[in-house]
């Protein structure tokens, strides 16, 4: 197995590039998906995970690795993939390199996303997602051909819990002291590659495939 890390605040665009390079060869992984999956389940994850997301803060590292090894534990030799929020925390990332050790997984790349947070609040106040497919729209940047339905599977789309500014400013606080120390982790060990996500989607994609070529053909 190998994998890449998206690694950005939350509204980067980080589980909208992931969805790319799902068409792209790429198994995603998002763990945000994964409790949403739970929640709406209400499973006894999905019981924990909501209060903490609802909150704007991080369910337990334990948790989160369980998860994590659960769904990685099968994947094939050469399976390639895209790690979308995951991991989180300076435990998460430790916990990661000693599975990738115990399994012969390698880490090619963490891309950093970077992106202001203004920019940030307007991108997750407009996002709307599909209730069926987890498609990610935005109202203006990535609109569905009709409003408030999926392009994909006309299927209803609805505004996330946490898209609310308050909850926003909190996850983006939670982001700078509990993630952000892990891009120091990553450039300690040469795999950081820092990605202005600031751009419109289709050049952050282009820049980030043509990135992956590259380190593929070396
Ligand atoms: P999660 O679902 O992972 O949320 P997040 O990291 O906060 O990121 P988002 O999904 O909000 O944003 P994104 O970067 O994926 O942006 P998107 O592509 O959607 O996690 C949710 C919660 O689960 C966490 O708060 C935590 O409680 C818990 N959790 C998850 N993982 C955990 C872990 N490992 N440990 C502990 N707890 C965990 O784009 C946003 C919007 O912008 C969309 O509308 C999109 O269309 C638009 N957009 C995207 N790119 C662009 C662009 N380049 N230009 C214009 N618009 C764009």
């Amino acid at each position: 197995m190998r994998a890449i890390i998206l690694l950005g605040p939350p509204g980067a665009g980080k589980g909208t590039l992931a969805a790319a390079l799902s068409e792209n060869g790429y198994t995603h992984v998002s763990t945000g998906d994964m409790l949403r999956e739970a929640i709406e389940q209400q499973t006894e994850l999905g019981k924990i995970a909501e209060k903490r997301i609802g909150d704007g803060l991080l369910v337990s590292d334990e948790l989160i690795m369980q998860l994590i090894e659960k769904r990685v534990s099968d994947a094939a030799v050469d399976e390639q993939f895209v790690f979308d929020g995951f991991p989180r925390t300076l435990v998460q990332a430790e916990l990661f390199d000693l599975f990738c050790v115990r399994s012969h997984a390698e880490l090619m790349h963490v891309l950093v996303l970077d992106c202001d947070d203004d920019i940030i609040v307007q991108r997750l106040s407009g996002r709307r997602v599909c209730r069926s497919c987890g498609a990610v729209y935005h109202v203006m940047y990535n609109p569905p051909a009709k409003p408030g339905e999926c392009s994909r599977d006309q299927c209803d789309l609805y505004q996330r819990v946490d898209d609310e500014e308050d909850t926003i400013r909190r996850r983006l606080h939670v982001y700078a002291e509990q993630t952000a120390p892990l891009i120091a982790y990553y450039e300690q060990k040469g795999k950081v590659f820092r990605i202005n996500a600031e751009q419109e989607i289709q050049q952050c994609l282009d820049t980030v495939l043509t990135l992956l070529r590259k380190g593929d053909n070396q």
